[in-house]
């Protein structure tokens, strides 16, 4: 591995609570995951993200703490966590954790202090105004759910700050004790060995708000401090940051010393997700291709992290009104299949109608496209979504292992209902069947990202479209890097077609394909590469810079 980790790894992400139980309380936990830390090494991921792991109310799954010095008891003690920790390292998987700081749960010990007298020591912990803010109505997040973003608080006698829901009120980044205060709990996760956060809500940490303000200044700089503070603690800690903002901003958010990223090391590709979700529902790559085109020129050291579904929505609002149809039309015909008028609340599979072949043609485009690729737990065995649940819950279901009550997952009643019926059921869709069965969904996962990972050009080299006349609904692209050149073939429409790339065989050493989705004819003069509906093809044509 090169001397950046993070742009060499595959992260999966996964909630502790809906993973595995092992103390029969229906409720997922560390020593649950420690006991499943060998299925995620032969898949062959090497890093982890876990969702928040802090003690909640669970009003927002977790996105609430009410204090980040400790681990929520349902998930097991500091004890477990470190353990964790160490079997992760045993098998050369790193542990990154959600951070959220933009806000606390009004649970929380320093709101309650902070509401109960003007002369707390932690009022000016968060944001507050005296008289009915004029942006009141303005900037939420969650439209439906969220009323307002500033609320009378009777017992505090003043109106307080929630960029989110109205129990998840705003901390004040502009008070000097907030800020020395996020940086101890980055040091003390650090200390304890974790590997990095991911830093949720980052635009709003950083925006320093004031009543009647919609559009506060941004202070850019509490990210630098940050990125500094921890790179002290651990050189090789990574902050991976949820900025979905207009392109224009995100070059901001990772810095630029010298030509280097100074602030946050990745940044989620919400612009990607969204394209890549466009192209698929049209057939048509040129909504990716168009932003591989546009996207911001990275400083030395700064990552896209690439995913197709994550625990949220998926969100669709920087697409125009008519790509946005589009995707709903194909994806998400049912109102009830959507979300906060932008998104949508479905896995993959079924949102690609359980196709085996597009569902592999989707995560091969994503995990070959730059950047470091983010997997959601279950996606690799095709889980569905339930949408009888609330919300995002409806993607939140616990992980099917096997036949077993509850589908392994817990012997009790387990805190959210396992999908049991129908296709999507843990009968019809379970890791112990996958496991088995050289031809499943798992096994092509497990496959595809062993051979990502000897193909490391993806992740550190240059990434191109490659420029000429293709048959519809065809991208090809190469990366390039220090390790060598591989060139990657995507066919998003239906059709059988034929790719001539005779150009490209000049430049190639002992070119062999090493992925596909199904047996071609040798790669040959590169002049005649057929291609199936729905196929792809990853062809490595050196080794070594040419
Ligand atoms: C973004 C998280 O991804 C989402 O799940 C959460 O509700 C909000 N931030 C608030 O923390
Ligand atoms: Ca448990």
């Amino acid at each position: 591995m090169g001397e950046r980790w993070y742009t060499e790894s595959v992260i999966y992400c996964l909630d502790v609570e809906t993973f595995q139980d092992s103390n029969g309380d229906g409720i997922g936990d560390f020593q649950g995951l420690i006991s499943r830390l060998d299925y995620l090494t032969r898949l062959g991921i090497n890093c982890l993200w876990l969702h928040p792991i802090h003690p909640t109310p669970g009003r927002d799954d977790g996105y609430d703490a009410t204090d980040f010095y400790n681990v929520d008891p349902r998930l097991g003690t500091l004890g477990d966590f470190a353990e964790l920790l160490h079997e992760a390292a045993n098998r050369g998987i790193k542990v990154i954790i959600d951070l959220v700081v933009n806000h606390t749960s009004d649970e929380h010990p320093w709101f309650q202090s902070a509401v109960a007298s003007k002369d707390s020591p932690y009022r000016d912990w968060f944001v507050w105004a005296d008289k009915e803010p004029a942006d009141r109505f303005q900037g939420m997040v969650f439209p439906g759910e969220q009323a307002e973003t500033w609320t009378y608080h009777r017992r505090a006698r003043a109106w307080y700050y929630h960029r989110f829901y109205d129990f998840q009120p705003d901390l004040n980044f502009a008070n000097p004790l907030v800020r020395a205060e996020i940086k101890k709990i980055l040091a003390f996760w650090i200390q304890l060995g974790v590997a990095g956060f991911r830093m949720d809500a980052v635009p709003f940490i950083i925006e320093l708000t004031e009543p009647g303000r919609s559009e506060a200044p941004m202070d850019f700089d509490y990210l630098t401090e940050l990125r500094q503070h921890i790179q002290w603690r651990r050189g090789d800690a990574v902050l991976l940051a949820e900025a979905n903002v207009e392109p224009e901003k995100l070059p901001e958010y990772f810095g630029d010393a010298g030509g280097s990223a100074n602030r946050i090391h990745m940044l989620f590709d919400f612009m990607l997700n969204g394209r890549l979700v466009l192209a698929l529902a049209r057939q048509n790559p040129e909504p990716v291709i168009e932003w591989l085109k546009t996207t911001p020129k990275l400083p030395a050291g700064g990552q896209w992290a690439t995913f197709l579904r994550n625990h949220d929505e998926i969100d669709l609002s920087r697409l125009t009104a008519e790509q946005r149809e589009d995707v709903f039309e194909q994806f998400g015909p049912d109102e009830d299949m959507r979300l906060y008028d932008r998104g949508i609340r479905r896995r993959l599979g079924p949102m690609l109608g359980g196709d085996r072949s597009r569902l592999e043609l989707a995560y091969s485009l994503q995990f070959t496209l730059r950047g470091t690729p983010v997997l959601r737990y279950g996606e690799e065995i095709g889980m569905g979504e339930d949408l009888t649940q609330a919300g995002r819950y409806a993607i939140r279901t616990p992980m099917q292992w096997s036949y077993a009550t509850n589908g392994g997952f817990s012997d009790a009643e387990p805190i959210r209902p396992v999908i049991s019926k129908g296709e999507w059921g843990f009968e019809q869709v379970n890791v112990t069947a996958q496991r088995h069965d050289p031809a499943s969904l798992l096994a092509w996962f497990e496959r595809m990202i062993r051979t990502l990972r000897e193909s490391p050009e993806v992740g550190n080299g240059t990434c191109a479209c490659v420029d000429q006349p293709l048959p519809p609904g065809v991208l090809v692209h190469r990366a390039d890097g220090p390790t060598g050149s591989m060139l990657f073939l995507h066919n998003l429409g239906t059709d059988d077609v034929t790719v001539d790339l005779g150009n490209l065989a000049g430049d190639t050493d002992h070119p062999n394909e090493v992925f596909a989705n199904q047996e071609y004819d040798e790669v040959g003069d590169f002049t005649a590469l057929r291609l199936s509906g729905y196929g792809y093809r990853w062809i490595r044509l050196r080794r070594g810079a040419a």
